[in-house]
């Protein structure tokens, strides 16, 4: 069935929906996204994806056109169209259209473009299961910290994982693991949940950022520094984290078996309360 998407102030079949051939997020991925979950046909921490999406912004000196309330709206609308229970709503932000030239236009006008995708994110079967990964080198820029739409370098390593029978690649660089591919990476050792501090280096996740907004309420605590591989094949449990695994038990990496190869009671556990508090909007408030 088609989508209703949301072009330019337009909403359309997603069929009808186009953009210029000299976009500047086509020719030069020059632009900006943010991946929202949906649960419940709510929106979960939208206002933090927001103040994400305008800090990345701000970052490549794109001025954003549109107030946090008009792209809320949007978001609204989209889901109130597609009648979407549960899944994701990309924003996708350029710098418009414009004769093809590396430096800024003065006349373009950004292009807004936003669709939603329905999946089963609560019920995913892979929760059960947990999933797989495999390392790769981290041959991204170094400015990770921007959501930028340039995503050659994710797309390869996907492209690897699938290739080996994984679903996502955890990316090392100096002798420590940075990030999945499209996820937060992080390790379990005894009560200690432990993720690399927040720099240039990766992107900062809002889920990670809900997980440890609720931690408090948990036995857990949390250890923010670097870890490397062999700790990581090493710790007792391994999980991801973003808007579309929310939180996802780790139970390979590289073919070594984590926790024996089942999910562990604490990615379970931060799953379940992750989930408990999406279903309300969020834990960021
Ligand atoms: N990716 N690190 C990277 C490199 C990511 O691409 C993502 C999210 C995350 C987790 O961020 P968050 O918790 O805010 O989703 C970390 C999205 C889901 C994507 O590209 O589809």
């Amino acid at each position: 069935m088609s989508r209703t998407v949301y072009v330019n102030g337009a909403y359309l079949p997603e069929e009808d929906a186009r953009i210029s051939i000299f976009d500047r997020g086509f020719i030069f991925g020059d632009g900006i996204y943010e991946v929202s979950a949906v649960i419940g046909g709510k929106l979960v921490d939208c206002e933090a994806h927001l103040a994400r999406l305008e800090r990345s912004c701000g970052e490549i000196r794109l001025a954003l056109p549109w107030s946090k309330a008009e792209l809320v709206a949007i978001h609204e609308e989209l889901i109130k169209r597609n009648n979407l229970d549960e899944g994701g709503i990309y924003l996708q932000v350029s710098r418009g259209a414009a004769d093809r030239d590396f430096a800024f236009p003065t006349d373009a006008t950004p292009t807004l473009v936003m669709f939603t995708q329905a999946r089963n994110m609560s019920g995913a079967a892979a929760a059960k299961t947990g999933i797989k990964v495999v390392s790769c080198e981290d041959i991204r820029w170094t400015r990770r910290d921007i959501k930028s739409v340039n995503l050659l370098a994710p797309v390869l390593a996907k492209q690897f994982a699938a290739e080996s029978g994984a679903q996502e690649a955890w990316m090392v660089e100096d002798g420590v693991v940075t990030e999945g591919a499209s996820s937060t990476a992080w390790i379990v050792k005894g009560k200690t949940l432990v993720s690399r501090p927040l720099s240039n280096k990766v992107l900062p996740g809002i889920t990670r950022k809900a997980v440890l907004a609720y931690l408090g309420e948990t036995d857990f605590k949390f250890e923010e520094r670097t870890f490397t591989l062999d700790e990581a094949l090493d710790a007792e449990e391994c999980f991801i984290t973003s808007a579309t695994s929310l939180v996802m038990p780790v139970v390979q990496i590289d073919g070594h078996t984590i926790h024996n190869g089942a999910p562990g009671p604490t990615a379970i556990r931060l799953r379940e309360i992750y989930l408990d508090f999406a279903k309300k909007g969020g834990a960021l408030g």
